[in-house]
């Protein structure tokens, strides 16, 4: 296990699928390791500039925070505050980002949109072929996200949700075992002990 390089996988379409850590050259988008992205459409190395949407961190501060083991499906997309044009003016034209024809003397862009905060992806999260994670949401680990979920509320952990808006379809598993999981968090170990105990992590046997 290498979550360093940029390929996990070897052979035939060994490109469609990258560790996103290694293709991130933003500060403000942080990604644990292993975590994956797959692109059969664009250029999976492209994820920055065709998945993360409207992030312009130097004029607003904003951070996507992805945790471990996650996998990402083709097509995800992260909003950020750029889409967001701001409802406290009483209008929603962005003057703010046009500086130099409204004699606006500062590059004051922030102004111009409502920002609602970081993005935060938990660890072991899956996220669906098109799904669409609206800016300040926070998604907990091992929660699941539906094909073209459009989630614009936080999810608990190892909770299931899908649709426009996004709603929880159902848990994973019994409270009991999701706190057991939240206890032993996994994804935290070496990938070594990951590895030696691949077979429970595979088969839903929770012993450590
Ligand atoms: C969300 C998901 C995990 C649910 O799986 P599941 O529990 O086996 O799904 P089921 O077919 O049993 O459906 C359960 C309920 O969720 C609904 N549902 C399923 N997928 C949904 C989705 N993407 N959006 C909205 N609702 C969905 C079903 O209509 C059903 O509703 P009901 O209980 O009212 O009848 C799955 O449907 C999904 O979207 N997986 C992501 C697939 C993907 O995008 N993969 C990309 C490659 S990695």
């Amino acid at each position: 296990m290498n979550p360093e390089q940029i390929y996990p996988r070897k052979g035939k379409n060994n490109t469609e699928s990258v560790y996103l850590k290694s293709v991130i050259t933003d500060p403000s988008i942080i990604v644990g390791d292993f975590t994956f992205y797959n692109d059969f459409v664009n250029d999976p190395r492209d994820f920055e500039k065709n998945n993360v949407l409207y992030h312009y961190p130097l004029c607003n501060n904003e951070r996507l925070v992805i945790g471990k083991y996650c996998s990402i499906a083709c097509g995800a997309k992260f909003m950020f505050t750029g889409g967001n044009h701001t409802m406290k003016s009483i209008s929603t034209y962005p003057f703010p980002i046009f500086p130099d024809e409204w004699g606006l003397d500062e590059w004051k862009c922030g102004q111009a949109w409502d920002n609602h905060g970081d993005i935060i992806i938990g660890n072991d999260v899956w996220i669906g072929y098109e799904a669409v994670i609206m800016q300040g949401v926070t998604i907990g680990d091992g929660a699941i996200i539906g094909t073209r979920a459009l989630v614009t509320k936080d999810v608990p952990p190892y909770t299931i949700v899908g649709g426009s808006p996004a709603k929880v379809i159902r848990k994973r598993f019994d409270d009991e075992t999701i706190k057991k999981l939240l206890e032993i968090k996994w994804w935290n170990w070496p990938s070594d002990k990951v590895k030696d105990n691949l077979q429970n992590i595979m088969n839903g046997v929770i012993s450590e």
